[in-house]
């Protein structure tokens, strides 16, 4: 029997030893960030066509792509599982996939958390709530779910460490860093494989503008090659320590080096447009690079699926001044996002952003509320939004606003002008 067997994993529909193992496999290899879990649901599908838990996973990891023209494959496989098969607590998991076919995020949340009130100890519900979650804007709420989830949680559990680096994030993202940094040790001590937990440990490094992670032993020794797209967002991570230092040629080689992929994913295209705009604003040359990403920017320039992936966009197209393309995104924006709620959150705090940017339309500073946090991702992500209006206003009260957002945020004051 698996550790994992210990958890809330009932919907998983196979009584046969063999194939909940390699089952429970290919879920732990999702849960870690690795890069074969998806070919490990290939072979159990293959293998095994009437176990459906296999399909399920492979269904959420292709939604979690957010891809527009993935959907489709996930469609079909759904269209495989036999729903008379199923107990109630898979079926609980269809709804949240029907939910997350029709880019309705937020019912996506709700029906996972109804999930995680049946069956509190459901690792996959927890992990698909943590990460959808970011994406509507990680707020208090956001850390009260994860302390509630935790406290249902024991030492004793297996994989409690993933639950105390979720809820590490969750900390940060609430400015309570100490209880950040020690949730992300306490996971650390009981595993340093949790790639989200040294995450977590880095996003409290952030806000203090210098890491030591570098000289971590356990963390220099990870086997990155074993591990999907996460770890060029944990060198993103890294290359902004540098950028803090202001050492923009070691920035410019870790872009091309680790952080710059021509892989059709959102991350790597936010990630990389990302650093390559912070550059730009402090007067690095990023022109060839930026040029690199125009085939990713436009392949997900009208696809609109969060929020998060539309602001990247937008500073990624003002930096060209192509106004074509902030139009299309515009009109995007109010079309996909129509009758869902990010209809609210895009009207409320991205239009006035891209009108401020395209035609120079004057920018209410209450946009700023929050920080752009119902925009969705982190602190240090969403900062792209605020460096981007502080680089293209010459607004006094603006400029004094966002100042004072990063003196509030970070542990030491950093020149950003
Ligand atoms: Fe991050």
């Amino acid at each position: 029997m698996s550790e994992l067997d210990k958890l809330d994993l009932a919907w998983i529909d196979s009584l046969n030893d063999d194939q909940r193992e390699l089952f429970l496999d290919a879920l732990n290899s999702y849960l870690l960030f690795k890069k074969d879990s998806l070919d490990r649901c290939d072979l159990l599908i293959e293998k095994y066509p009437t176990f459906n838990a296999p399909k399920l996973l492979k269904i959420i990891l292709i939604l979690l792509a957010r891809d527009n023209n993935k959907i489709k494959d996930a469609k079909r496989l759904l269209s495989n599982i036999n729903i008379e098969d199923l107990n109630d607590h898979f079926k609980k998991y269809l709804i949240v996939i029907s939910f997350w076919l029709k880019g309705d995020l937020h019912s996506v949340i709700s029906s996972l958390q109804n999930i995680i009130s049946d069956h509190k100890k459901d690792i996959l519900a927890i992990r698909l709530l943590h990460f959808n979650s970011i994406f509507i804007g990680i707020d208090s709420k956001f850390l009260s779910k994860h302390q509630e989830i935790l406290g249902n949680w024991s030492k004793k559990d297996p994989l409690y460490n993933i639950i105390l680096g979720m809820t590490s994030f969750a900390y940060e993202e609430n400015d309570q860093l100490s209880l950040a940094q020690n949730l992300a040790n306490d996971s650390l001590a009981i595993s340093k494989k949790d790639l989200w937990s040294w995450h977590a440990l880095l996003h409290v490094q952030d806000n203090e503008l210098s890491s030591d992670l570098e000289s971590n032993e356990f963390f220099t020794s990870i086997d990155w090659s074993q591990y999907g797209a996460i770890k060029r967002h944990i060198w993103w991570h890294q290359a902004l320590m540098h950028f803090y230092k202001k050492d923009f040629i070691k920035c410019l080689e870790m872009f091309d080096n680790f952080i710059c992929s021509e892989d059709e994913f959102y991350l790597d295209f936010c990630n990389a447009s990302s650093l390559l705009l912070r550059l730009h604003y402090q007067g690095a040359d990023v022109e060839q690079r930026m040029l690199k990403l125009k085939p990713l920017a436009n392949y997900f320039c009208e696809q609109q699926l969060i929020p998060f992936i539309d602001y990247h966009l937008v500073l990624f197209y003002k930096y060209f001044d192509d106004s074509e393309h902030l139009s299309i995104i515009q009109k995007g924006i109010n079309e996909q996002y129509r009758n869902t709620k990010f209809q609210k959150t895009t009207n409320s705090y991205l239009e006035p952003v891209i009108k401020n940017l395209q035609n120079g339309e004057e920018i209410d500073t209450k946009v700023m509320h929050n920080a752009f946090q119902q925009l969705g991702g982190s602190f240090a992500q969403r900062e792209i939004i605020l460096l981007g209006l502080l680089n293209h206003n010459d607004q006094s009260e603006l400029k004094k606003t966002i100042k004072n957002i990063f003196n509030s945020k970070k542990n030491s004051v950093v020149n950003y002008a």
